[in-house]
């Protein structure tokens, strides 16, 4: 498009002073910038505005509605935002992780990949009343609408301290040189008391289970890639962190390498999660409806106690 020349009446075209919001097109800023989960949170929300759930004898509709399109909103978005490509959206895959796959790659994946992705859709389906699954259900006890449980959901799964750990765990383990260099520096980092990504977990108390699994598929991917050096460095990061603290991986850790080896842009890992942990979302979403009551806990004040006002004619 002509670049359109500013100029003229109204001060058009001159700078009237500085200003860090842009919303107005610049390329490489403002709207173009959009976080992953921002994009999967708006695809939520669109769905069901484009196709709302009338009622909930629509549930199961909704569900599988958002299950089969979450894939391709996010990896259309990310193709055409950051390569200038539009995919097409469909494939011949049977499952969640191959389609995934098949759309990001443009190629059929191989069995392993596919399996590894059947296994970590599976792994973070659903975990009881976790944080997002739990604003899922007190959204459903208003008796909303499954869009709106979801995208709700998908906000809360957004932040650092739950579902974008996977990210945080990546970007750290791509700054350390070696093993010892995880070592060393993730001494300095707990001793500046930052929270270590990947790590602990609010339930757990010695081990997540789901570790076990992923880690052992990252191992054979790393074989694959003949990685020698991110998943000697994230087994180091795991001694290290039992050894000083007694902090084991979770289920977001060896993910962010696995993930890494089967080429999937960082910037993926947590909308991925949208599309595995939506079913359990969706599931508790309808276990809520069948024996609902809304939820509406109390709060133990620790305000101000009462004042004494002197009325303002005694003043
Ligand atoms: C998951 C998490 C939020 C659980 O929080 P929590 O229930 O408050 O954690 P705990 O009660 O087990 O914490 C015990 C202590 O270990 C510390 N700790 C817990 N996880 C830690 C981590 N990843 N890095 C550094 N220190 C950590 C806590 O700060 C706390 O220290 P304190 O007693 O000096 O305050 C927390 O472990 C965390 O922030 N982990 C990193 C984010 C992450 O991987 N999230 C994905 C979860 S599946």
């Amino acid at each position: 498009m002509a670049e359109k020349k500013l100029s003229g009446a109204g001060l058009r075209g001159q700078s009237a002073g500085d200003t860090s919001l842009c919303t107005v097109g610049k390329s490489g800023s403002g709207l173009t910038d959009a976080h992953p989960m921002d994009v999967m949170r708006t695809g939520a929300s669109f769905l069901g505005n484009l196709e709302p759930e009338n009622d909930f004898s629509e549930q199961n509709k909704a569900a599988n509605r958002l299950l089969a399109a979450f894939p391709a909103i996010m990896v259309y978005w990310y193709k055409f935002s950051h390569d200038g490509v539009e995919i097409d959206c469909t494939s011949d895959e049977d499952s969640i992780g191959g389609h995934f796959l098949r759309l990001l790659n443009g190629s059929t994946p191989s069995e392993q990949h596919r399996r590894v992705m059947d296994v970590s859709l599976i792994l973070y389906a659903e975990h009881e009343f976790n944080a997002s699954t739990f604003t899922a259900r007190v959204c459903a006890s208003t008796l909303s609408d499954m869009y709106s449980c979801i995208t709700g959901a998908i906000g809360t799964l957004r932040g650092p301290l739950h579902g974008g750990a996977n990210e945080a765990a990546m970007d750290m383990i791509q700054k350390f040189t070696s093993p010892a260099d995880a070592k060393e520096q993730m001494a300095g980092m707990l001793e500046r008391k930052e929270k270590i990504m990947g790590f602990g977990h609010a339930i757990y108390r010695t081990s997540d289970p789901r570790n076990v699994i992923i880690k052992a598929w990252s191992e054979k991917l790393a074989a694959e890639n003949g990685d020698t050096s991110l998943y000697d460095i994230s087994v180091a990061c795991e001694e290290f962190m039992w050894d000083s603290k007694k902090l084991f991986c979770n289920a977001d850790f060896f993910h962010a390498s696995a993930y890494h080896f089967m080429g999937i842009p960082t910037k993926l890992f947590t909308p991925i999660f949208v599309c595995s942990r939506l079913t359990g979302w969706a599931a508790h979403v309808m276990e809520q409806r069948t024996n609902n009551r809304i939820i509406r806990p109390s709060a133990d004040y620790t305000g101000a106690e009462p004042r004494k006002v002197v009325a303002i004619a005694d003043r």
